[in-house]
Formats: structure tokens, sequence, C-alpha cells
């Protein structure tokens, strides 16, 4: 499951399962979080082991019951988009744990906060936390919905990429459900986003807004604050694969190490006329040396912005070696190696590709 489908799974979660997250999970959001701190300045946390501040309401209305984790959203005291950058990075990791199968709660109100500040370093400042782990069985109760049209005036007579924009907006979570927030495209195109309402935690719902919308609309850019602008992203498509092969009865992924650094699988764009199949199997040859055989059983796709104004949806499939010698392509390729499934997990820089990688074992594991 991508980000963007879990923005139309989730719902709050307020029963948990009252163990942690395991150690795989902990590693998989602790990439997503390092990136989103990296990105926005932010000092988000994963807290284990601690139920406390969810402890101290224990008949309030919208108690948390069970859960033993929580993310700490959080950041520089002095940043003036704090809080808007906790919801939008935020909501990132929420539906990040969502597509993991995991379940979450935004918590603003019914937890100590007091409890939570040991957590800090001088000079941050906390926003609110997260609830995070797994559900317990519970009734699911429908949540209602502002309409389109309100979230939206003219949404009906837009553009389709703007009317998924509204979409996925309409899925975002918000402080007492209120959604206070109203989305305008403007006559060059761009989309102006703006409080209808005010409250604690308008910023922040905002945030989750935008992202959303951005999630909705497959990619684009916001300035931030109360009438903050989007423009749309350029699309582009690249096509890669899961190599593997098996070495001493043990399954071996092949990893490349790029020149900017991070470790990943083999993948590039897609030229004029190419099928996504014979991209893969080019690729794979450019930056690896060594020819493979494609199955394209196994299609999955990452979508992230490699650069502002930019969109980028891979598709992975899996591949196997057929001959040729390894020999990483010079102006892109630092660094390529063999690596068990654990190792491998281990390795890839993102989260986005460690979940390739997860649902490829399980997919090559049930054959
Ligand atoms: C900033 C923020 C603070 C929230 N605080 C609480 C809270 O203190 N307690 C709670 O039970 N739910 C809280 N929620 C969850 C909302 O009530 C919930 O997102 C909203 O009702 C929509 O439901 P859904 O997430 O299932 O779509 C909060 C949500 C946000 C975005």
């Amino acid at each position: 499951m991508t980000i963007s489908d879990a923005v139309f799974t989730r719902t709050s979660c307020r029963a948990y399962l009252p163990h942690s997250l395991s150690p795989a999970q902990r590693q998989r959001l602790g990439k997503a979080i390092a990136q989103c701190n990296h990105r926005a300045g932010l000092r988000v946390r994963l807290i284990c082991g601690h139920p406390e501040p969810f402890s101290v309401f224990p008949r309030a209305a919208g108690r948390i019951r069970g859960a033993q984790d929580y993310l700490l959203l959080a950041g520089p005291a002095e940043d003036p988009n704090l809080e808007e950058k906790c919801g939008y990075f935020g909501e990132e990791l929420v539906l990040t744990a969502q597509a993991m199968g995991l379940s979450t709660c935004w918590v603003g109100g019914t937890y100590d906060r007091s409890l939570c500040l040991s957590h800090l370093e001088p000079g941050e400042e906390l926003v609110c936390v997260a609830a995070i782990g797994d559900p317990a069985p519970a009734e699911k109760k429908e949540r209602s919905r502002r309409a389109p049209a309100e979230l939206a005036p003219d949404c009906e007579n837009s553009p389709a990429w703007f009317q998924a924009g509204i979409a996925a907006v309409r899925q975002a979570p918000s402080a007492m459900n209120r959604q206070g927030y109203c989305f305008s495209l403007r006559p060059d195109g761009s989309v102006r986003a703006r409080l209808s309402g005010t409250g604690s935690f308008a910023l922040l719902d905002l945030g989750i807004a935008k992202r959303h919308f951005e999630l909705g609309a497959h990619g684009g850019e916001w300035t931030w604050g109360d009438g903050g602008v989007f423009r749309k992203a350029r699309e582009e498509k690249s096509c890669g694969a899961v190599v593997w092969h098996m070495e001493a009865g043990q399954r071996q992924y092949l990893l490349v190490r790029h020149n900017g650094g991070h470790w990943s699988f083999p993948k590039g764009h897609v030229e004029d006329g190419e099928t996504e199949e014979a991209t893969a199997a080019r690729e794979i040859l450019e930056e690896t040396g060594l020819a493979a055989e494609i199955h394209t059983d196994f299609r999955r796709q990452v979508t992230y912005s490699p650069k502002p104004g930019t969109i980028k949806d891979v598709i992975f499939f899996t591949a196997v070696p057929t001959g040729g010698r390894e020999r990483p392509q010079e102006s892109e390729i630092s660094q390529l190696g063999w690596f068990s499934f654990p190792d491998a997990a281990e390795r890839i820089t993102y989260a986005t590709d460690e979940e390739i990688l997860l649902a490829a074992e399980a997919y090559l594991n049930s054959q």
C-alpha cells in the first residue's frame, strides 16, 4: 500500500493491543522520521514503551487505550511555521504507519503533555503527539465528512487533478473533526488554501490538509501559512527492479549506491516508446553491467519528489540476473553489492524502498 492509498483507508484508532512496535517496524518508521526531520528541520521522535501520557484520561471521551508508543511532534520553538509543518510532515508519518499496517490517532488534548516534555531538548517545542500501534478489535465508526463544495466552492467545474486533491482533503483528520479550511483554484492554475475558522490546531489541520491535497493531486509544492499557494508538479516516470539470486541456499538482493549517497535498487527514466519492462532491463544493465530477466507479476509503485516542482513515479518489478559482468556505471553508481534480506532492509536508505523490499520478499516466499 502506498501513502496515497492510505489516505482512503485510514481512520483514527483509539484502542490498541498492549504491545510495542517490533524492531523492524521501528527501523522503517525511523527512516521516514529521519527524512522528515531532515527536510523540515523538525525534531520528531518515536517514543516506545511509554503508555503513561495516555493513562491519565481513564474516563474521558476520546481516551486512548493500550497504546505503548507514540510520535512526539516537536521542533525548534523559533520556527514560525512549526505547527503547520508538524501537521504536514506528521501526516506523512501517520500515513506511512498506515501503509505499514499500523493504526494511529493524532492526540492534541486527551494526553498528559507534561509527561512528554522530558523528551525535548532546550529550545524545542512540543506541538502534539500521535499514538501508534496495532489496533485492538473495535467497532468501526462512520465519520461525517464535509462536502467537496464546502471545502472548495467551485470544485465541480475544476480539472480532475484539483477534484482529486479535494477528494483527498475530505479524508484529512482534524482536531474535533473541524476541517476549518477552504481551497480555491486560481486563474493561473495555482491553488490557494485559506483557514475558514480559528481555534487550537487550526494551522496543524491546515498542514495535514495540504499534504492530503498534494497526494490527491499527484504532486506539487505548497508555500507555508494561511493563504499558502500550491503549484502542480511536473510528472516523471522511472522503472527498475528488485534483483535477486540464490547463494548457498539464501536469497541475496542487489542494491546500488547512487552517487547521491543513498542505497536503493537499480532504476531509471523511461525513454520514448519504451515499455516499463524494457526500461527496467536497460537500467539494470547500464547501472550494474548485469543482464536480467524481468518478472512483471510483481509490480509495485513508489512516488516521491526528487526535487522541488517534480514528482516521480517509480515502478519496481522483480528480476533475476542472466549474464553480464558486475560493473557499476561510473556516472551514477558508486557501489553495488548483494545482501541478505535483513542486511538489505537495514542498508536501504528510504522507508519507501524498504517497503518494496519487504513486499518482494513476501511475494518470492509465496512462490
Ligand atoms: C491536531 C489534532 C488533534 C487531535 N486531538 C485528539 C485528541 O486529543 N483526542 C482524540 O481522541 N482525538 C484527537 N484527534 C483526532 C480527531 O478527533 C480525528 O482525526 C477526527 O475526528 C477525524 O476522524 P478520523 O481521523 O477517524 O478521520 C485529533 C486530531 C488532530 C488532527
